[in-house]
Formats: structure tokens, C-alpha cells, sequence
């Protein structure tokens, strides 16, 4: 069966709460629930994974390349910091979709570069939660890697 994993850096393990201004009030067990249906109806497995340490996310991309899993990943603030994340897409050979629940274009101009983008199959920001359907949608459209 097809697997993707959905890979959440850090501080996301506090989404509903952590500035719902920003990132809305969903929960990351809510975006995985959303997920799951879409998984069921598609007969497809997911991985659900979140760290808050840039190793854990380097390990986490090493353990999707492994089983030839094409991965939808929110980095979080390693997205604009991490050369290990960056370098760990391109050593596992993984198909990742970078992803924000954020527009970070709109934001800081710290926010503006992204270390993975030029990795990745392509990037999904400012949809808030609809920010993982629509790149759960994008791969399903896409032939499995494996
Ligand atoms: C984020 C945007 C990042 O800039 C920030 O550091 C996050 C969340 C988003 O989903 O909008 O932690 O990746």
C-alpha cells in the first residue's frame, strides 16, 4: 500500500494554541483526522510524525526515504535555518511537498527563505490547515514513488 509520511517540525505539537491568529485553532490531531479520511477513501497510508528537534526531522526524512514514502512536511522555523533537513530530502531521495499553514511570503522577512523549497516537489503556504489536504490532493495526483 502507497505510504506518505506528514512530517511536523517544531512548536507544531502546540498548534490550536500557539497563535491562533496566525496558524488558526485546529489542532495537529485535527489536520491529521482530516488527512486520515482522505487516506481511507484512497486506500493509502499515512505516517503522522512530529519533533521539536532538528535531528528527530533529519531521522524522520531518512525513515520515509527508506520505505520509498513521498512526504508532506511542515519544517517549522528549521524550514528557514536547516541545511541538515535541507541536505536529509536529498539524501533519503524523498519527494517531499514543503508545507505552511502560514503565507510566509506575507510575513517577517526572515520567513522569506526557505532552505527546502529548492528540494522539494513544490510548496503549499497560507491555506492554514487545507494547507496538508491540498498537498495530500497534489501527491495523490502524482504516480506513487514506489
Ligand atoms: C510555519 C511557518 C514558520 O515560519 C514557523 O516557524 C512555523 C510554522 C507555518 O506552518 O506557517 O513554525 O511553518
Amino acid at each position: 500500500m502507497r505510504q506518505i509520511h506528514v512530517l511536523n517540525g517544531p512548536n507544531l505539537n502546540l498548534l490550536g494554541k500557539r497563535e491562533p491568529g496566525i496558524y488558526g485553532t485546529k489542532t495537529l490531531e485535527d489536520i491529521e483526522a482530516s488527512l486520515q479520511a482522505i487516506a481511507q477513501r484512497e486506500h493509502i497510508q499515512l505516517v503522522f510524525r512530529q519533533t521539536n528537534f532538528e535531528g528527530g526531522l533529519v531521522t524522520h526524512i531518512h525513515e520515509a526515504g527508506e520505505v520509498m514514502a513521498d512526504v508532506i512536511l511542515n519544517a517549522g522555523a528549521y524550514t528557514h535555518t536547516s541545511v541538515a533537513v535541507r541536505d536529509a530530502i536529498k539524501a533519503a531521495k524523498v519527494r517531499a511537498i514543503e508545507v505552511h499553514l502560514s503565507n510566509v511570503h506575507a510575513r517577517e522577512e526572515f520567513r522569506h527563505h526557505s532552505y527546502i523549497a529548492p528540494v522539494a516537489i513544490g510548496v503549499i503556504a497560507g491555506f492554514g490547515a487545507n494547507s496538508y489536504v491540498l498537498a495530500l490532493r497534489a501527491l495523490l495526483d502524482m504516480p506513487p514513488a514506489a
